[in-house]
């Protein structure tokens, strides 16, 4: 499996810490930015990720930024993506059975590096059941190609 990563000013903690999450999971990444020691746009990180993922040269993106809102409307416009924004581990493992997120946002301002490092573990490690959600997720693809 191979991860785009990038964050906004908002997100660079959290973004080191899933980075450190990755390598222990002996998980392919590379890192998008942000280089910034000063404030930055987040759809400039978030675009380009969830680009990189639409057209197959990654297989997940996660995002970061101080809400994990803002990545999140961002990457969902790109067409193939479904982004989700997760702050509980509930959520992290069940948008990967049920809607097959291939995009993962949080917001380092809702939640720390620990809880952070937990739901990118869940959510990097289950997988889409397909079956009954298959028809579902069918109808955002669907409706994307209209
Ligand atoms: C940046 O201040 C902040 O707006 C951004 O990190 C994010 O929370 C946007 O949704």
């Amino acid at each position: 499996m191979k991860v785009a990563i990038a964050s906004d000013h908002g997100g660079v903690n959290i973004r080191e810490e899933i980075k450190s999450l990755m390598d222990e999971m002996n998980i392919q990444y590379e890192d998008f930015g942000c280089e910034c020691g000063t404030s930055v746009d987040y759809p400039d990180y978030a675009l380009p990720v969830a680009e990189k993922v639409a057209n197959g040269e990654f297989d997940k993106g996660i995002l970061i930024c101080g809400t994990g809102i803002g990545m999140s409307i961002a990457a969902n416009k790109v067409k193939g993506i479904r982004c989700a924004l997760v702050h509980d581990l509930f959520s992290a493992k069940a948008t990967r059975q049920h809607n097959d997120s291939n995009v993962l946002a949080m917001g380092e301002r809702v939640i720390g590096p620990g809880l952070a490092r937990e739901i990118a573990a869940v959510w990097l490690s289950e997988e889409y059941e397909g079956g009954r959600h298959e028809n579902r997720v069918g109808k955002i693809k669907e409706y994307e190609n209209k």
